[in-house]
């Protein structure tokens, strides 16, 4: 059932104090990759809910670089296509790219132009949610495309950073809470 998968991928996420600097708690979802029961459980937990609150989707849109783990995997569940999000300067041919203050400097998103068609109906997927800085860009990049949005996805959402408000009117789906 839905709880024990849950516990099966809590069990498999890390804690790691003082990384990448200090003050930081990181959270390492490596060990679900690392375990086939693990990664299954997370795509299903993904594609029930997708199953039950998003059957008209049309693609899943993943983030650079952890959404590229997760979302290809439930998007052949769904048997839908998976387009990419990158960090600026990786994708080929015409791309539509937007840009975002970091706590330190900027950074910029971007993806095909011909990635999303306007009027198709996408879930954006990332490992998880922080501040909600990139995943709000990436939601500008899919309103540049005319994409219509019905919500992100993510493993893990940590609360105090205060995403979910950040993201809003998007809904954010998270299968763990910290
Ligand atoms: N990205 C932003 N904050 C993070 C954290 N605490 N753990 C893992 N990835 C992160």
């Amino acid at each position: 059932n839905s709880e024990s998968k849950l516990q099966l991928v809590h069990r498999h996420v890390r804690a790691f104090p003082d990384f990448p600097k200090k003050g930081i708690l990181f959270r390492d979802i490596c060990p679900i990759l690392k375990d086939p029961a693990a990664l299954t459980a997370v795509t299903d937990l993904f594609e029930e809910h997708v199953r039950k609150n998003h059957p008209q989707v049309d693609l899943i849109v993943g983030l650079d670089a952890r959404g590229f783990l997760f979302g290809p995997l439930l998007a052949q569940r769904l048997g839908v296509g998976f387009v990419l999000i990158r960090k600026i300067g990786k994708l080929p041919g015409s791309t539509v790219s937007v840009a975002y203050d970091l706590e330190y400097g900027r950074a910029e998103v971007e993806v095909q132009e011909d990635g999303v068609a306007p009027g198709q109906k996408v879930l954006l997927i990332d490992d998880l949610l922080a501040t909600g800085g990139t995943l709000y860009a990436a939601c500008e990049l899919m309103k540049k495309q005319k994409a219509d949005i019905l919500g992100c996805m993510v493993v893990i959402e940590l609360k105090e950073l205060n995403g979910m408000d950040k993201l809003k009117p998007h809904q954010v789906f998270s299968l763990l809470q910290y």
